[in-house]
This record gives structure tokens, C-alpha cells and sequence, in this order.
């Protein structure tokens, strides 16, 4: 640990980094688990509507403010088939799932999720099956969703209720073909050249639509690099975005490391935005794509327990509980996305509803806000303009995977709505950290004020019995002095600093 104990943040309004995609506060709903049944989809529950939404888990995530939500998977999407999720409900088959080993009712489908999306305010991202099916299928499914009318499978969507064209503009072009584990796993080659042709005939059936290619699983793969580089040479021209998936299993036995997840999200970015234009160099493009983070969040993996029996039926599977300290690493990570707006332009915190994911619910009980709730939700609403180069100055901590890493992590967005918002997170547990701002030609108009999200326990989690043990608190922020701004940040904390601008 160095010397000085005080942190610093350089602001000013001329250096930014890009402006904020709304698409970087997308989140996820996968068929596993409870995610969509008993989650937010629940007929007969007290809150439910009449088609079955619970209208309590649409409130909740109205607050989040998640703009888009990608569907149907995940692993789920890889042996799917979208034709069992349409039409008159008590006909739909029942179906194995071999990515999650449930029984799928597809009581749920494409047309409740469109519905849901409406419900929610919500874009859809749409993920077809490369796993188990290819080209023809994924042009079957685009054409149903987003041709007007007039052929077979547009009057189809028109038959199933929906005569106005859904208009999906978001789609990726499978999900994590380079892992073993995938229904339908290929090669880099293979996938590449799959990618490439479906993207062809998608564009030729829509050519709105914005389309996502497979990158790896992980920086962890053993294929990471080599993966990208040859999916590029087939598809850079085709697509718009590459993906990134990354999830943080807390350790227990090495904290310092677990709390500087973030430095391995950088890197991961950092890495992706070099292979994508080295592709680029290589075909002397002037095109540069840009990133989808389309699967990040913590996941306490290594807890992970096998399924309820052999072929449940929306089992409890992936109900992490996440903590004070999972929340400020989670805001770590989403400071970690502003910084990279201008390349990282969608991003989907995986999951939304039970499942790795911020909120919980109980069958025909309540549902409830987990910790990591609150700085996706601050976020959210307050991380939205211009992202600003920071100059920072941070005492460091030693960590056994990434050496020195900063105590303070922090952004700042100079908002559209004539605010500067400083996210910062303390990533010392046992310490406050002093941080001044020095606000360069920023001029505040009125009090500053700060948000924090820390506890005496950082273990301390919310439940149904407790569901606000763990809240953002409003602290007192002096004033702006000779343009500083001068606080405190608690041990362990993510907290959230806005001035008003003159
Ligand atoms: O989000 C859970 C799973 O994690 C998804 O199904 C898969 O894409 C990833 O490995």
C-alpha cells in the first residue's frame, strides 16, 4: 500500500471519452430456471396481468432502467426452436432443454416476450439458434418477426395476434459457439463462415437490422484471440458488433483480487477493441465495430449446485444472493463500461429475474431489489451524456492476480441533464479514502449531493423477510471550495457524487 491516503480526480468538460449508448444498460432473460417462469411471468399470481406478467416484477424493473433485454439465451437458445413459442398456448410441445436439463412448456414465447418488452418500456435483442440449427431457421425467425405481411410466416405472426410487425432491430447471431459446452459447438472457422451467411440473409430479408457475432466465452478461453481473429476474417464486413461475456465468482480466499474484478474487464475490452482493428487494419476498413458486453455480472460459480432431479420444470437453479461487497464490485464493473462508451455501446447485465440477477421473486409472494440492484439502477438514470477522460491519483493495494490496482475506481458522465455525476467505488475494506474532485471548468449551480452503498457487514445480503436491509443512504457533501470538491469514501463503497451545473 503506498503512502498518501487521499485520492484525486481531475475533471473537465473539454476531455470526454464519448457519449453514453442507452443499449450499455441492457440486461438478459434466458429460459433457465426462474428467470421467465415464476420470475416475471407467473399467471394466477396476485400481481400477475391478464397475460400473466407479474406487474410487480415490471415495476421493479421500470426502476433498474434497462433499455433492452436480450432473449431467449444463453445456452437455452442453442438447441431452441422458435416455432414451439408461437401460437395458441395449450398447443405448444413440451420439450427437453439438454443446455439446463429442465422440461420447456413453452408457455412462454415470442409473442409474450414481445408483450413483455412493451410492458417493461424495454428493446428486445433477439438471439437466434446457430447451435443446433443454422441459416434457414434464423431467416424463418426474422421474417416472421419483422416482414410486414403478405408471405406465410409474416400472416402467421399476423394469425398468432400481431398483424403489425414486431420490428426487432437487435440480434445475435447465436451464443458461445467457441465453448464445449454448447449445443452445436464449433470451430472458429465454422462459426465464422455460419455467421457470416446468416448475416447475409438476414440483412437481405431486414436490412435494419443490427447484428452481434459470437466472440469468446471468456478472456479465459484457451481459444481467446485466435477465436476473434478468424471469426473476423469471415464476418467483419457483415456484422456490427462483436460479444463479450465475463462473470466474477467471488473468492473467499483471495478478496483483494475478487475487488479488482474490474482490472480484468479493462483488460478483456482493451484486448477486444485491439483484435477488432487489427481485423480492421488487415481489410483496410473504415468501418470500426463496436462492442457488445451482451453477458457480464458476478456469479458465485463455484457454489453452483446441480439441478432439482432429472428434467425439472423451472427448478431453482443459479439464485445467487449477492452481497454489500457483490454490489460494489458490480458497480466497479459498470464504471468499467462507462469508461469504454465510445467502443462498448451495448452491454446486458446477465440475468434480470432470479437467475444471477438483481431481482427476486417468490412464487405467488413478493419480489424484492438485491444489493446489485442499486448501482445498476443509479447508474442507469444518472450515467447518461458525456463520459469524461479522467486524470485520477490513487494509493494502491496489492492483489495476487492483477499486482498494484487503484483503491479509488471512478468515471464521471456530464449529464444531459446539466449535472456532473461522479461514480467512484473504494475498494478498501478496511478504510475510508478522502477523494478530492477538482472541477477544471466545471461551475456548480447548487448542493452537491452523495449516495452511498456500503455496510459495517459486507456480507450483509437482502432477503424476503429483510428486502431493504441493504439501501443507497444519502450522506451530508460539503460544499465546492476554490473549485474542489472534497469528501469521504467509506470502506469498501460504492457511492455516487451529482452537482448541478451552472
Ligand atoms: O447466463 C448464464 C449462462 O452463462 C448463459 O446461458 C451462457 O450464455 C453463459 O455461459
Amino acid at each position: 500500500m503506498s503512502v498518501t491516503r487521499t485520492a484525486e480526480v481531475f475533471v473537465d468538460p473539454h476531455f470526454t471519452i464519448g457519449e453514453v449508448d442507452p443499449l450499455l444498460f441492457g440486461s438478459f432473460v434466458e429460459h433457465l430456471g426462474r428467470c421467465v417462469y415464476t420470475g416475471l411471468f407467473e399467471p394466477g399470481h396476485p400481481a400477475a396481468d391478464a397475460t400473466g406478467l407479474r406487474t410487480d416484477v415490471l415495476a421493479l424493473i421500470r426502476e433498474l432502467g434497462v433499455t433492452m433485454v436480450r432473449y431467449p439465451g444463453g445456452n437455452f437458445v442453442s438447441a431452441y426452436r422458435w416455432e414451439d413459442g408461437v401460437g395458441p398456448a395449450d398447443l405448444r410441445p413440451r420439450r427437453l432443454d439438454p443446455a439446463w436439463r429442465t422440461v420447456e412448456t413453452n408457455r412462454f414465447g415470442l409473442g409474450e416476450f414481445m408483450a413483455f418488452t412493451r410492458a417493461a418500456g424495454v428493446e428486445p435483442m433477439m438471439a437466434v439458434n446457430l447451435g443446433s440449427r443454422g441459416i434457414a431457421e434464423a431467416g424463418d425467425l426474422l421474417e416472421y418477426c419483422n416482414h410486414p405481411s403478405g408471405t406465410t410466416l409474416s400472416d402467421l405472426r399476423g394469425a398468432h395476434g400481431s398483424p403489425e410487425p414486431y420490428g426487432i432491430r437487435w440480434w445475435c447471431l447465436g451464443n458461445e459457439l467457441d465453448g464445449p459446452w454448447q449445443v452445436g459447438h464449433k470451430t472458429a472457422d465454422e462459426y465464422g463462415r455460419l455467421a457470416a451467411e446468416t448475416a447475409r440473409l438476414m440483412r437481405l430479408i431486414d436490412p435494419s437490422v443490427r447484428l452481434t457475432a459470437c466472440g469468446s466465452s471468456g478472456s479465459g478461453m484457451p481459444t481467446f484471440g485466435e477465436w476473434e481473429s478468424t471469426v473476423l476474417t469471415h464476418a467483419y464486413d457483415e456484422v456490427d458488433y462483436l460479444s463479450l461475456h465475463a462473470y466474477y465468482d467471488p473468492d473467499a480466499t483471495d478478496q483483494a483480487s475478487y475487488l479488482a474484478s474490474a482490472v480484468d474487464m479493462e483488460r478483456f475490452i482493451t484486448d477486444v477493441i485491439a483484435l477488432c482493428d487489427a481485423a480492421r487494419a488487415r481489410r483496410r476498413s473504415a468501418r470500426r465495430l463496436s462492442l457488445s458486453f451482451d453477458e457480464w455480472n458476478i456469479w458465485y460459480m463455484s457454489r453452483q449446485r446441480p439441478g432439482q432431479g432429472e428434467w425439472p420444470r423451472a427448478p431453482r437453479l443459479l439464485e445467487d444472493v449477492y452481497t454489500v461487497a457483490d454490489a460494489v464490485v458490480l458497480g466497479s464493473l459498470l464504471i468499467t463500461l462507462l469508461r469504454h462508451c465510445d467502443r462498448v455501446t451495448a452491454a446486458c447485465l446477465a440475468q434480470l429475474v432470479n437467475v444471477i440477477a438483481p431481482i427476486t421473486t417468490e412464487p405467488g409472494g413478493p419480489a424484492w431489489r438485491q444489493t446489485t440492484f442499486h448501482p445498476f439502477a443509479q447508474a442507469a438514470r444518472h450515467g447518461r451524456g458525456q463520459v469524461l477522460r479522467l486524470h485520477v491519483t490513487s494509493p494502491t493495494s496489492e492483489t495476487a492476480k492483477y499486482g498494484d490496482v487503484p483503491l479509488l475506481h471512478a468515471t464521471a458522465v456530464h449529464g444531459e441533464d446539466g449535472t456532473l455525476t461522479v461514480f467512484a467505488v473504494n475498494r478498501d475494506p478496511a478504510a475510508s479514502l478522502p477523494l478530492t474532485v477538482h472541477l477544471g471548468g466545471f461551475a456548480a449551480s447548487g448542493p452537491v449531493t452523495h449516495s452511498v452503498l456500503a455496510d459495517a457487514d459486507p456480507t450483509a445480503v437482502n432477503t424476503m423477510a429483510e428486502p431493504d436491509r441493504v439501501t443507497p443512504r444519502d450522506r451530508p457533501a460539503p460544499p465546492v471550495e476554490n473549485g474542489r470538491l472534497a469528501l469521504t469514501l467509506p470502506p469498501l463503497s460504492w457511492n455516487v457524487i451529482r452537482l448541478p451545473l451552472a
